[in-house]
């Protein structure tokens, strides 16, 4: 590799740790994933102009001279042609079909790994057994197509279920067969490198079955649990290119596969914490698809619940001193994001002071909450994570709970027998007064009845997000 090429491959990873960093937090997220970009661009231009090869007479020359002008259009055409796609459905896309599309380009990638493992074997045919690739070199590209094919299937119906195409699949014991062809997929990857063939069909072969394994593994998981299966998916991927970063013995490849691959895996295992549920249980449990376990919890609580109107709430709220605004999945569905901040800024004005709380799992898809409420420009420093505002509870006159129902349930401390028994949810109940606005008692992800809505402290504002949200805000302005 040339010193220059070496020199830029350095930066590109240097922009993708920096950029990692700062994707933590939404008030740098924006530059973060630019500053990646911008590696990444760097990369793939050094990667096409510098990358350099020994010819036989033993001259080092750069790459693109021994390749024919057509073959480097190609390329060229091929990614520009992905970028203005990408482009497009990136600008499209709506804030809520956020991680169908996470979803879609996950399997890009997948798809990417398994055709150059394909390839990459290929180039094996024929060759006599002198100049073979060696063991651990097929090893390699047999994971990248087994990894890439899995990922590729699978994100493939992450994202049909997500958009509500497809629908929960589960055959008679369906965890047994897919262990079983897991491991089938395994042993026929270790039969191919034993052999040392070289035959296509086998690869053939072994991508099908890869590809239904993918398909398989993620059938049976409910919809609601498919952000943590999507966010695995993405550490697959990630995995899939440091593979493929092995087999070029490309560096940048190689950390920036590391780096989507663990950060993946961070994000699914504290998804699955902030839900109290194992990584397992995930994959292979029930959980919000049958909803078995949630609907035997279903009408333990009971009691009266108190109604409010837009009017009763709005003297309640104007006359507040502390105010948090606790947002959940239904803020989301019903596009009340602009609405909550427009509230949020008419009590500020009279004088209140106003917190959001975000519970990290509020919603369907990680930072869900952070992500819909910069998206009205509600000020970072006004959102307050869940270990954070509990403690400011008891000082907190009112909570306006818009939509959220688990996080907020605090079954999650009284009920051993509740599915949701020792997540962190957001106390709630501590404040002076409960606002809770959802369209009627029905229960949310969990599937379960919330005690909150019987507590003696708590109004019940039924309605649509946005509509109850719009006439709150017309009754504060008359005030
Ligand atoms: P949920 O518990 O799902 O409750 C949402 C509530 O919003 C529902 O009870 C629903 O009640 C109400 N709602 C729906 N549409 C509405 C509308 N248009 N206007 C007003 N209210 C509406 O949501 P949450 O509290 O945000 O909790 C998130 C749940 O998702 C947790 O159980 C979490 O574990 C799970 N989950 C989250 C993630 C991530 S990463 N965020 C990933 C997987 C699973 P009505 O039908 O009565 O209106």
């Amino acid at each position: 590799m040339s010193i220059a090429l070496g020199i830029i491959y350095l930066i590109a990873t240097i922009t993708f740790v920096i950029g990692l960093k700062m994707l933590g937090h939404p008030a740098t997220a924006k530059k973060g994933n630019l500053i990646s970009g911008t590696g990444m661009v760097l990369a793939i231009i050094g990667t096409l102009f510098l990358q350099e090869k020994v010819l036989e007479t033993g001259e080092v020359v750069p790459l693109f001279k021994t390749v024919s002008i057509f073959v480097y259009s190609l390329i060229i055409s091929a990614i520009l042609l992905g970028s203005i796609i990408g482009w497009f459905m990136a600008m499209k896309v709506k804030m809520t079909k956020m991680p169908e599309l996470v979803s879609l380009f996950n399997g890009f990638g997948g798809g990417s790994s398994l055709l150059i493992g394909l390839i990459e074997f290929s180039k094996n045919v024929g060759v006599d057994d002198a100049n073979k690739a060696s063991s651990a070199i097929v090893t390699t590209i047999l994971s990248a197509i087994i990894i890439g094919s899995i990922t590729f299937t699978g994100s493939i119906v992450a994202w049909a279920k997500l958009d509500g195409s497809m629908k929960d699949l589960r055959l008679p014991n369906y965890n047994l067969i897919n262990n079983i062809l897991f491991l089938a997929l395994v042993a026929f990857g270790a039969f191919i490198v034993m052999m040392n063939t070289d035959s296509l069909i086998l690869i053939y072969i072994l991508l099908i079955a890869s590809l239904i394994y993918g398909y398989l593994f993620v059938a049976p998981i409910g919809g609601a649990d498919m952000p943590v299966v999507i966010s695995l998916l993405n550490s697959l991927t990630g995995i899939a290119a440091a593979i493929t970063g092995i087999l070029y013995g490309n560096m940048v490849m190689l950390v920036g596969g590391i780096l989507v691959g663990s950060a993946g895996l961070i994000l699914t295992f504290a998804m699955c914490k902030a839900m109290n549920r194992s990584l397992s249980n995930v994959v292979f449990g029930a959980f919000g698809s049958s909803g078995d376990v949630a609907v035997a919890a279903v009408g333990k609580t009971g009691g009266s619940i108190k109604k409010t109107s837009a009017s009763d709430a709005a003297v309640m709220l104007n006359y507040s001193t502390n105010v948090v605004i606790v947002p959940g999945y239904g803020l989301a569905v019903a596009q009340a994001q602009h609405v909550i901040h427009e509230l949020e800024e008419l009590l500020t004005r009279k004088g209140v002071n106003v917190k959001y709380a975000i519970h990290p799992v509020a919603g369907r898809m990680p930072g869900h909450m952070n992500v819909l409420l910069a998206e009205s420009n509600v000020s970072y420093d006004k959102l307050v994570e869940m270990d954070d505002i509990n403690p400011q509870f008891p000082n907190t006159d009112v909570v306006l709970v818009v939509g959220a129902n688990d996080v907020v349930n605090p079954a999650a401390h009284t009920d051993p027998s509740s599915p949701i028994y020792g997540m962190p949810i957001l106390n709630v109940e501590n404040a002076k007064n409960i606002i809770v606005n959802k369209r009627s008692m029905n229960a949310g992800y969990a599937g379960i009845e919330n005690e909150l809505f019987y507590n003696q402290k708590t109004s019940m504002l039924f309605g649509d997000a946005k509509a109850a949200l719009t006439e709150l805000v017309s009754e504060l302005k008359n005030m």
